[in-house]
């Protein structure tokens, strides 16, 4: 029996050591972890069950068939974090650069299908060189195998991918397929085709980095959702994103304890809006003044920073928050921040996520570049993705609202169920300037004329209580109350039931 104990731990030794430990070291040198050093940050310690361990390859062509590394160069499994079941798969880079062999996918496919047979997330974490090049078709077989599988998982349980090392090839569709894409700074790349042959087709010069880092898809491409420093703080980050999440859309996100009073009163938000109501101010400082704790875990921060996503917890329970963000672009809904808006209103609505959303738009932006590449579709996604979704939806009014985007940012007209307004909220079809240059054109050559026609139009419509009095707010509630207001809201909306027409499926303007 002895033997055979030293036989089974020296084959699980042989496996550990991945692709050894000279290409650990060099793992290490690029300021990477391995992959299971990475699986023992993300899990709670000791938790982690691995499944496959002694799988290996099938190929023999180009010298593979002497070439086989139990594991075959990806990690996976199941373990917890803060208690809750998770299934992760991690690629190893130092085994043929973690790329994708047919048993490989195998292993991946495994525990996708246990996740869900579960229900529970599960989570990827990247490094690899896309196709096992030596294997060819099977390769290719099992990248389509894993899509089908993020395809059938996706709104059921949540999916999150992390890009800690080059993700080429094949390796990006199935992140792509995620809910959420998170990546390293400086070490992580994710593109298509690699600089090589981008130069062979196109005859551009390009970096890794300015093709698909961080700086790249966190803040140009938008696609992925948020940037990290080191492995470290990506893993702890990501465990920080569970916490917020039911494990899949037949479940409730889990209700964590608060201390900070759903009642507490924040007198500062009172000033917070400017007199001048072209001045600028941080809707973030709403969002961690409204919040339990002024813990704010924000979806793609540096992405069209005109609209803040992110999720927070209202007396200890989840809801997704959308904000316009006046900082940025005076807080318009272009092309990108309907997209961005639009992708998370969906997932808080598969996955039984409140939706609370702060409006200060001064509407869809204007110009051919928006025009061109698809304004109207983009900014259709996101009226789409708010009038189907059936989650409790509560809308508070800042300031303006005007035009498309007030319809859009979740209004009354798309079953918002709680929709209140502060006193300086103005909800009107545009600005007063702009709609006193239109419907009085003929006054355009008597400046003080227009001036005593904007200052009418302004009272007139510049506030909140035109829409109060038609019902379409439920009331305009003073702002260093908002805290309470919210939080009663969405208690009063706990057995909130609402179902949709039946259908295979919609068919959202992509
Ligand atoms: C087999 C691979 C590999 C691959 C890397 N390796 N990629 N082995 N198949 N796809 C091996 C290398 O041979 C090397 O082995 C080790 O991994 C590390 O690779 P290096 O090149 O030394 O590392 P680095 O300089 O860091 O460069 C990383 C890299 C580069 C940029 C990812 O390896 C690379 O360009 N790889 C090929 C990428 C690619 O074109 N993949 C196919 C995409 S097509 P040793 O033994 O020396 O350690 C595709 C189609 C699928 O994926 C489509 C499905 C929809």
């Amino acid at each position: 029996m002895q033997k055979i104990l030293e036989e089974l731990e020296k084959r699980r030794a042989r496996a550990r050591l991945g692709g050894g430990e000279k290409r650990i070291a060099a793992q290490h040198a690029k300021g990477k972890l391995t992959a299971r050093e990475r699986i023992d940050l993300l899990l709670d310690e000791g938790s982690f069950e691995e499944f496959d361990i002694f799988v290996e390859h099938r190929a023999h062509d180009f010298g593979m068939a002497d070439q086989r590394i139990p594991g075959d160069g990806v990690v996976t499994g199941w373990g917890t974090i803060g208690g809750r079941t998770v299934f992760v798969f991690s690629k190893d880079f130092t085994v043929f650069g973690g790329s994708l062999s047919g048993a490989h996918a195998q292993k991946i496919v495994k525990v996708q299908r246990q996740a869900m047979k579960v229900g529970a997330p599960l989570i990827g974490l990247f490094d690899a060189g896309g196709a096992r090049i030596q294997e060819g078709v099977e390769s290719l077989a099992g990248y389509a195998d894993i899509f089908l599988e993020n395809t059938l998982a996706s709104g059921v349980i949540p999916q999150i991918s992390v890009i800690m090392g080059p993700c080429a090839g094949g390796d990006v569709y199935s992140p792509a397929i995620t809910d959420f894409i998170f990546m390293v700074r400086d070490t992580s790349y994710m593109y298509v085709t690699g600089p090589d042959v981008v130069k062979a087709v196109t005859g551009e010069t390009v970096t890794h980095e300015d093709l698909g880092g961080a700086s790249i898809h966190c803040v140009k491409s938008g696609v992925a959702d948020g940037a990290f420093d080191n492995d470290l703080e990506a893993l702890s980050q990501v465990r920080r994103l569970i916490e917020f999440l039911p494990a899949s859309n037949r479940e409730k996100a889990p209700a964590r304890k608060s201390f900070d009073e759903p009642d507490r009163e924040e007198p500062s938000l009172d000033t917070l809006v400017p007199l001048d109501n072209d001045r600028p101010y941080d809707i973030k400082e709403l969002i961690l003044k409204v919040v339990d704790e002024a813990d704010f875990f924000e979806i793609s921060a540096e992405y069209a920073k005109n609209i803040v996503c992110g999720f927070g917890r209202m007396d200890g329970e989840t809801a997704g928050f959308v904000a316009n963000q006046p900082m940025a672009l005076a807080g318009v809904l272009d092309m990108d921040a309907s997209r961005k808006a639009a992708r998370f209103v969906r997932f808080c609505d598969a996955f039984n996520i409140p939706i609370v959303t702060f409006v200060d738009v001064p509407g869809f932006m204007p110009g051919t570049r928006q025009e061109y590449g698809g304004l109207i579709k983009h900014g259709a996604k996101l009226l789409y993705a708010y009038a189907e979704a059936t989650v409790p939806k509560v809308t508070l009014i800042t300031r303006k609202a005007y035009g498309g985007a007030y319809d859009v940012m979740s209004s009354k007209h798309l079953r918002g169920d709680i929709n209140y307004a502060w006193p300086t909220a103005e909800i009107a079809v545009m600005g007063a300037k702009g709609a006193v240059e239109i419907i009085f054109r003929a006054d355009a050559a008597d400046p003080e004329k227009l001036k005593a026609r904007e200052a009418e139009y302004r009272d007139r419509f510049a506030n909140p209580f035109v829409a109060a009095s038609l019902g379409y707010i439920d009331d305009v509630i003073l702002p260093h109350e908002t805290r309470r207001r919210i939080a009663r809201a969405l208690k009063s909306l706990k057995s909130k039931e609402l179902t949709n027409p039946w259908k295979k499926h919609g068919n959202i303007p992509l």
